[in-house]
């Protein structure tokens, strides 16, 4: 049985994830808006050229990670009811979610798949490799010391599995392919509410060195480097 402090942790750490969820929907868009701004125009100007989406890359937190810490020793973890009580099958599969989390919406309206899996996933086909995968991670943030506590997936962590994802890929399907997927492919980042609301609001450490404004500042070259790498 937990003891009275273990539970009012637990609460405590429920209470956060819920603001950060909420905190996370505003940042949402904005990353989503960002990208959409980014990607490069089509060659010839015209609004009916055919730039080709093959694949969807998402980066983030537990607003968009689909069950990457499912075999992570974290309390930020979702792979039991009432989770997925909507989902199809009605299956907690680690979504943070009563049903399907935004990577799967967005590969569902671009026509590429209806559900995005975790990179980390049990046995993904080839197929899916092919079409994206989640790097997320419930608790993650672009400060490194945000992942600490829960023991969840830095911004750096998921861009090495970025990496591992590619040589992976490579060694399967070869460097063209490989090439090919990686630049037809749209990336999403949904990250940054954890850093403010579990760390900055929650442990000393990141107040004492910052105040608010150059944390933020802090944050934003943090994403700026990200999106860069
Ligand atoms: C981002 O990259 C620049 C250039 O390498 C570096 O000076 C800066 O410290 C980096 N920012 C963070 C938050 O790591």
């Amino acid at each position: 049985a937990d003891t009275p402090t273990e539970l009012l942790v637990r609460s405590q750490a429920m209470a956060s994830l819920y603001r950060g969820v909420l905190a996370g929907l505003a940042l949402l868009f904005m990353n989503l808006l960002l990208i959409l701004m980014a990607r490069p125009p089509s060659a010839d100007g015209a609004s009916t050229a055919k730039s080709k989406i093959s694949a969807v890359f998402v980066f983030g937190d537990s607003i968009v990670d689909p069950g990457n810490d499912n075999h992570r020793l974290t309390e930020a973890k979702a792979d039991f009811p009432p989770y997925g009580q909507d989902f199809p099958g009605g299956k907690a599969t680690g979504r943070f979610s009563n049903g399907k989390v935004p990577g799967d919406m967005l590969a569902s309206r671009l026509g590429i798949k209806e559900l995005l899996p975790p990179y980390l996933g049990d046995d993904l086909p080839i197929s899916e490799l092919l079409t994206g995968v989640v790097f997320a991670s419930g608790g993650g943030g672009y400060d490194p010391f945000t992942s600490i506590p829960v023991n969840a997936r830095s911004s750096t962590e998921q861009l090495g599995l970025f990496l591992k994802y590619k040589e992976r890929l490579k060694a399967s399907v070869g460097e063209d392919e490989m090439t090919r997927v990686i630049s037809e492919g749209i990336y999403f980042t949904v990250m940054g509410a954890n850093d403010l609301v579990n760390n900055y609001f929650t442990f000393p450490l990141r107040p004492h060195q910052y105040n608010l404004p150059s944390y933020v500042k802090f944050l934003v070259s943090s994403a700026v480097n990200f999106t860069m790498n």
